[in-house]
Order: C-alpha cells, then structure tokens, then sequence
C-alpha cells in the first residue's frame, strides 16, 4: 500500500478578515466586561471556535429571550435581520455587531435601493443565517433563488427596478451561471458594481483550482455547517480530485489515503490553523514526509473593530 509522500498547502487558506474580527470582537468584550457575553448564532460557522469561546464565558443563543435583561449581546459575523436588531434594541441589551463589513456593505446597497423602489433577486442558500440576516432588511420584495430552475420560478411584482444580490460565501462558478440564467430572464436587472461573493471566498476557491489537478486527494477543514467549507469540497471535486472535509484531525480516516501519493489541504474563512497543523501531524504520522506551501494571493486586509471594545480605558473610550 502506498503512503502519502507530500502535503501541498493551498495558499490563502483559512481564516478572513471577517472572522478574525469577529472572534476578536467577542474575546475583547469577554476581556472589558467579564463573563458571560451573549453571542447570537454561532459567532462563525466552527466548532472549535465556538468551543473556545464557551470555556472563555461566551453563551450561544438563537432567540433574544434567552438574553437576560442589561447584558452583552454580539451578532454574529453573518449579519442579522432588522427584526432582530429592532428586538434586541428594544430589549435594551449591549450591542456589538461582528457582521462582516462585507455582508453589511450588501444591507446598506439593499436598503439604498430599496428606498428607489427596487426589487430583489437573492442568490443564496435558504435557511443560512446570511440569507435570513440579508432578505430580513426588507418586510417584502425580496425574492431567493437557489438554482437556475428557481429563476424560471420567480415571481417578482414588477421587472423595471429589479436588482440582483447574492450570500457572500457561494460557489463563484454557480454563482455566474445563476446570474446569466438571472439576466437572460430580466435583462434590465441591477448588478453590483464589485460582485457581492467576498475576496476570501473568491481566493480560497482559486487556490483550490490550482491545488486539485496538482494533488491526489484534498482535505478541507471547515465544519459541516461553513458554506464557504463546503463549496472548496465540492469545487476539489468537481476539479476530479476526491476531497473530503474534516471538523478535525480526529476525523480523518487512514483508508482516504491508500494508494495516495500526494495530498492537498485547505481550510475554510471560519477554520482555525491550528486546526490544519493538526491534520498535517497527522497525516505526517501516516507517512507523508513534507510539506509545500502553494504559491497564492497574499492577504492583507484588516477590518476595524466596532467603537467601544479598546481594552484601555486611556486609550479614549
Ligand atoms: Fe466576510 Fe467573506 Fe469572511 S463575507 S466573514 S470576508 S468569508
């Protein structure tokens, strides 16, 4: 039986500016106002993350009225209805948005348009909580499409003022064939300036096209609930390349690499790296002997963090 010889590393790989300013937000707030700090929704889309953060005090709720009265409340990095902002204004919590800058910047062009009397059409996957958080700026007019046979289907009152918006983390090649289906149906329809589909996802993805035909296997590691994780497995496989995605080294199963010589790996935006250092020493004890790192896109954005969360009073706030 041949042993894995080669670790490739896809080069960028895990965490996004949105994450880490999301994580940063909550061990800030834990730091400033002590345990516990009510997150709504999982921070991000990862187990270990969200595990780290519940042994540091953060709770997770879904529902507001779990919140005690004068507490701590984060939204999470997908972004929230303005239902639910209303209601935890209303209820008078402490609030800090960890809504990446990114999916926000998709709000604010929705309700613009909104206001000139737009319709929408949503590109996204229904019941995700950046579909819920994106559709719920709006009481009504705007309409989820998952697929092309979901653009034959749709129904919206008027076609002068339609726009187009999608969830942040697709598929970028399902993506651009939804949105021809889109524009062969409404050929007048808005589309955004910059597409809505984030860096990190349109990085991590190109990265898994130039890994996949390079390796024998690929392994993701992204929770089963991380979009963005479960678009780079599907897109290694659509590549022809067999992938898997792990939630952790323990998941790994020796009989994935039989007869393989080379292996790919990358991560999510919400998997931490020591998450993949673990799967390589792991791998590494199933044989390979090293590790190269692909030639990428070297990410440096950084987003600021929300006012009121400098852990020094001196600082100014
Ligand atoms: Fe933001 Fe994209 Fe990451 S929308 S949270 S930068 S995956």
């Amino acid at each position: 039986m041949q042993k894995p010889q080669e670790i490739v590393l896809a080069e960028p790989r895990g965490f996004c500016a949105g994450v880490d300013r999301a994580i940063e937000i909550v061990e800030r707030a834990l730091q400033k106002f002590g345990r516990p700090i009510y997150v709504r929704h999982e921070i991000v889309h990862n187990t270990y993350v969200v595990n780290d953060l519940k042994a540091k005090g953060a709770i997770f709720i879904e529902d507001l009225a779990e919140v005690p009265p004068g507490a701590t409340l984060i939204f999470s990095a997908h972004g929230v209805s303005r239902a639910v902002q209303d209601e935890a204004k209303a209820r008078g919590f402490t609030i800090f948005d960890a809504t990446c800058p990114l999916v926000t910047k998709v709000h604010v062009e929705v309700a613009k348009l909104a206001r000139e009397g737009y319709e929408f059409i949503m590109i996204g996957h229904k019941g995700h909580p950046e579909v819920e958080g994106t559709m719920g700026q709006l009481d009504s007019g705007i309409h989820l499409v998952e697929d092309v046979a979901d653009v034959a289907r749709v129904q919206p009152a008027q076609t002068e003022k339609l726009a187009v918006v999608t969830q942040t983390t697709l598929s970028v090649d399902d993506a651009a064939e939804i949105t021809t289906a889109v524009r062969a149906r409404f050929p007048n329809i808005r589309e955004p300036k910059q597409q809505d589909i984030c860096y990190a996802t349109q990085n991590r993805q190109d990265a898994v096209k130039l890994l996949s035909p390079q390796v024998d296997l690929v392994i993701v590691v992204g929770s089963p609930t991380s979009s963005n994780s479960n678009r780079l497995r599907e897109l290694a496989e659509r590549m022809g390349t067999p992938a898997y995605m792990v939630d952790s080294a323990e998941e790994l199963r020796h009989e994935w690499f039989d007869g393989i010589a080379r292996v790919g790996l990358t991560a999510g935006a919400s998997a931490p790296e020591v998450l993949v250092q673990a799967v390589i020493a792991r791998i590494k004890e199933l044989g390979a002997v090293s590790v190269r790192k692909m030639a990428g896109i070297e990410e440096t954005l950084k987003f600021p963090l929300p006012k009121g969360l400098k852990l020094h009073a001196a600082a100014g706030e």
